[in-house]
């Protein structure tokens, strides 16, 4: 966990809901890792996947849900945030090299990183993107450059008719480890799918850096902290009907 002021250096509306923020002042994150933000006028700071870093520029995508990421929506070039960064466990992709990577609506943008770094090392990951309809569709031109990528919506507005996971199903690709991050119910879907995975889940967070036990939930070895011992938890070990 790093403290830092992280400068607004762009905050653009990608839909109609969600923005792409760029940051400067952190310090490389690990993929799957996370960041908390703090607001003015907010108790507790918001918790973010880090979804790309190039030339010491953060970058977050987020969707406006509440009163917080509606304030995050109205900052603009040169606002400063105090925040906690580099928080969480992170992806093993260590010796992967046929990655799967499947995402869930906004869960595609820890995982935009993870692609981008294993672009770096040379591998083209195969990446299934779900979204609720083609004007949630984001990130597309960018994964293409550096993926096999399939785009699935649940209303067939574009793309596989169906979500991520029944997409998987029809279409039987070659893996050695997936990762997957999304709403829960694909997270449970891909569970079935195959435990050869890896899970980034959310939950409603406190400290964010493992002193309230907030966030914790239940996996075959006990209750373990989604911020501390997660977001990142290997497909097979999270029990998720416990929630
Ligand atoms: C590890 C992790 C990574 C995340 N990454 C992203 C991301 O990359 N992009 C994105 O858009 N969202 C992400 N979220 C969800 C994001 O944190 C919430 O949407 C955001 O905190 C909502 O704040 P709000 O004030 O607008 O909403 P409100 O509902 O008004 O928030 C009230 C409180 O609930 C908390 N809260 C609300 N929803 C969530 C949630 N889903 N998870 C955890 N706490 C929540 C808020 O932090 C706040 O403390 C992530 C959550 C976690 C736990
Ligand atoms: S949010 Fe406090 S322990 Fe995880």
């Amino acid at each position: 966990m790093k403290k830092a002021t992280l400068t607004v250096i762009s905050n653009t509306a990608l839909t109609r809901d969600v923005f792409e923020m760029r940051l400067a002042g952190a310090e490389r994150p690990l993929p799957g890792s996370f960041l908390e933000i703090g607001l003015d006028g907010f108790f507790l700071k918001r918790p973010f996947g880090a979804a790309g870093y190039k030339g010491g520029i953060l970058t977050v995508y987020y969707r406006v849900v509440g009163a917080g990421t509606e304030a995050m929506s109205a900052l603009t070039e040169g606002s400063e945030l105090e925040a906690l960064t580099s928080l969480g466990n992170g992806f093993s992709a260590e010796g992967v090299t046929r990655p799967l990577i499947v995402s869930g609506g906004l869960g595609i943008a820890p995982l935009k990183y993870l692609a981008d770094c294993f672009a770096e090392k040379g591998i083209r990951p195969v990446f299934v993107a779900g979204f609720k309809s083609a004007s949630e569709v984001i990130l597309k031109e960018e994964l293409e450059k550096i993926c096999t990528l399939a785009v699935a919506t649940d209303d067939g507005s574009t793309g596989f008719y169906g979500n991520a996971v029944e997409y998987l199903k029809r279409n039987p690709v070659s893996f050695d480890r997936y990762f997957a991050c999304g709403p829960e119910p694909m997270l449970k879907g891909m569970q079935r799918f195959s435990g050869n995975g890896q899970l980034s889940l959310e939950a409603r967070m406190g400290c964010g850096f493992g002193a309230c036990m907030g966030c914790s939930i239940k996996t075959v070895s006990g209750f373990k902290r989604v911020c501390k011992e997660g977001p990142v938890f290997d497909a097979g070990e999270v029990i998720f009907d416990a929630r």
